[in-house]
């Protein structure tokens, strides 16, 4: 029987029953190839065998192939998705695998909400033309204290705040895990020849703390320091005001207070107004009750420090700030507790 010879319907059903036999990818190919092959597939030679029927049958018979080439395609198609669906069902039933359930998301990372505000505070400051430098977080006694004018006898130094290191030096324990940033003023001025010096550096620091809603034994500190000819307290000033415009925008308010600070005069600290209690809650955890949250300690550089760095304190002066990174992420996102930033709860962290 030649593929002219047969008659649409006959061979769409012939090759129906043919299908229906075909149990395997490799069959359904072959099936596929013997039927609707470009070359010479017995539909495709069908539909050559147009030409060869007589004028008045023509157009019925291309009607017919067509219509058998169609339902072929489908019945092919059909037959496929079965035989995929048949082995996707006993695959799950043999690996004991539900391949038809959707994949576990991928947890994406992030920064952690402290990075995310250093790296902004830095930008900040980036912008206002200071550079970044860094320093040792496993530190000198020299440097943490006696560099930065507190000696032998200030609390500071007392045990209970600050972790030494047990690596004794004549005897004596001298190093430490630097309680402040403040030592890299001295660090940075030595390494620098001569003024201008418009440097912040970021670090952690650590204490011995009883920790609480405000305070945690290891925290960030950003040092700011800027010496040269001329250097004001209006300049400090402008520099952190600008700051806290950057970061919080212009609602939030600042306050400076007088305070001490051996390296600095005179000193002050920076303040901003209370985002939980609005300065009402006698009650408040965060701002006890006053309103205001310190973030940063600053002034105007001690001489005596400029001239430790070979500088001339005659000729040049300086301001220095000390910033509270952890303080700055609370504020910012109306945090009430900072212990939550160490306590690697999933639920809190990927919130930021
Ligand atoms: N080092 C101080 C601290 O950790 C903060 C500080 C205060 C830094 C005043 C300064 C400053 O540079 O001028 O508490």
């Amino acid at each position: 029987m030649t593929a002219s010879a047969a008659s649409p319907d006959a061979l769409r059903e012939e090759a129906l029953a043919a299908l229906s036999e075909a149990t395997d990818e490799p069959a359904l190919e072959r099936w596929r190839a013997g039927w609707l092959g470009r070359q010479d597939g017995r539909v495709t030679l069908l539909l050559r065998a147009v030409r060869e029927q007589p004028p008045e049958q023509r157009a019925a018979f291309g009607q017919a192939a067509n219509a058998v080439k169609q339902t072929l395609e489908a019945a092919l198609a059909e037959r496929q998705e079965s035989l995929k669906q048949a082995a996707l069902k006993a695959l799950s039933t043999t690996a004991a695998l539900d391949v038809t359930l959707p994949g576990r998301p991928q947890a994406i990372g992030r920064l952690h909400p402290v990075t995310q505000t250093l790296r902004d505070c830095i930008k900040a400051f980036q912008e206002m033309g200071f550079r970044v430098a860094e320093g040792p977080e496993v530190e000198w006694s020299a440097y943490n204290f006696d560099a930065m004018r507190s000696p032998e006898d200030h609390p500071a130094r007392d045990m209970w705040d600050t972790i030494w290191v047990d690596t004794l030096l004549n005897g004596e324990r001298k190093m430490l895990l630097r309680t402040h940033t403040s030592p890299n003023q001295a660090r940075v001025m030595e390494r620098t020849p001569e003024p201008p010096v418009r440097v912040i550096v970021p670090g952690k620091c650590y204490r011995q703390e009883a920790t609480d809603a405000t305070h945690e034994w290891m925290l960030t500190q950003i040092e700011g320091l800027a010496v040269d000819e001329g250097v004001r307290m209006s300049d400090l000033k402008g520099v952190l005001y600008e700051f806290a415009r950057k970061m919080f925008g212009q609602d939030r308010k600042v306050i400076f207070h007088h305070s001490y600070f051996p390296f600095v005069e005179p000193g002050v600290e920076m303040a901003m107004d209370c985002f939980i209690c609005r300065g009402s809650g006698a009650e408040c955890r965060t701002c006890h009750g006053t309103g205001w949250i310190e973030i940063l300690g600053a002034g105007m550089v001690h001489p005596e420090i400029i001239e430790n760095a070979g500088y001339d304190s005659s000729k040049v002066t300086g301001f220095a700030f000390g910033l509270g990174v952890e303080r700055v992420a609370l504020l910012r996102w109306g945090i009430e507790d900072i212990r939550h930033f160490y306590a690697n709860d999933l639920r809190f962290l990927g919130q930021f």
